[in-house]
């Protein structure tokens, strides 16, 4: 099944609560938690408090992405906040297989994301002990820019790598994506769609139900 993991990065933070439920009720599957610590990325956006207010709002499944330097220090917080996911950057992770085998023996998800300059070699060795590989198709920080097309490649390779190997790893991109762009992921092989401008620019309700519309005829194919 093809997954929408909406960005809240991209909504309004004055009515958080009110903006997940619509994408929930439209039928989104994950709810998309951008962390940013001011470190590996430069801006700062929420963290802890906000997600443990959010829980409260909807039962969909929380996909927390920490950009945030040793993300380890923080997975318990994370698991008590409500994440059922948490995905860390190999870039920012001094023993990432340490940080993925931590998160799951908490019972949660684990994923490791990668930025766009990094190949798809730097997470090979942890597929098999990942969930998800998730695939930066924008430099992390910051909403609303625009993909940049060289990081299809890299999706190709991962999805290939995962087929030769028999993993069943979610490939999930993040940055950019759009109705127009989405099919052109797909097609790569990404399964698991992180959008906020393309979700929360307009009316975020009627914006989910045109991304699942298009999944479920990709689905058809
Ligand atoms: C960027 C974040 C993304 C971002 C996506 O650093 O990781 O999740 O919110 O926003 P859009 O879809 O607007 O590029
Ligand atoms: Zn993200």
């Amino acid at each position: 099944m093809i997954i929408l993991s909406p960005s809240i990065l991209g909504a309004d933070f004055g009515k958080l609560g009110e903006q997940i439920r619509q994408v929930d009720l439209a039928g989104a599957q994950y709810i998309h938690l951008d962390v940013m610590d001011g470190a590996f990325v430069p801006s700062i956006s929420f963290g802890m408090p906000v997600i443990a207010s959010l829980r409260g709002y909807t039962e969909k499944f929380f996909d927390v992405h920490m950009m945030v330097e040793e993300p380890v220090r923080y997975v318990e917080d994370m698991k008590k906040s409500g994440a059922d996911m948490i995905t860390v950057h190999v870039e920012a992770c001094r023993h990432l297989d340490y940080t993925l085998c931590r998160i799951r023996s908490l019972g949660l998800k684990a994923g490791v994301a990668m930025n766009p300059a990094t190949p798809a070699a730097a997470v090979s060795e942890v597929l098999p002990i990942a969930d998800t590989v998730l695939v930066m198709s924008v430099n992390p920080g910051f909403g609303g820019q625009e993909f940049l097309p060289y990081t299809l490649d890299k999706v190709r390779a991962l999805r290939r790598i995962c087929t030769r190997d028999g993993l069943d790893t979610d490939i999930e991109v993040d940055g950019g994506v759009t109705l127009e762009n989405v099919t052109d992921f797909l097609e790569a092989g990404a399964n698991v769609i992180v959008a906020g401008s393309a979700v929360y620019r307009g009316d975020a309700a009627a914006n989910t139900r045109s991304f699942l519309k298009i999944f479920e005829e990709f689905e058809k194919r």
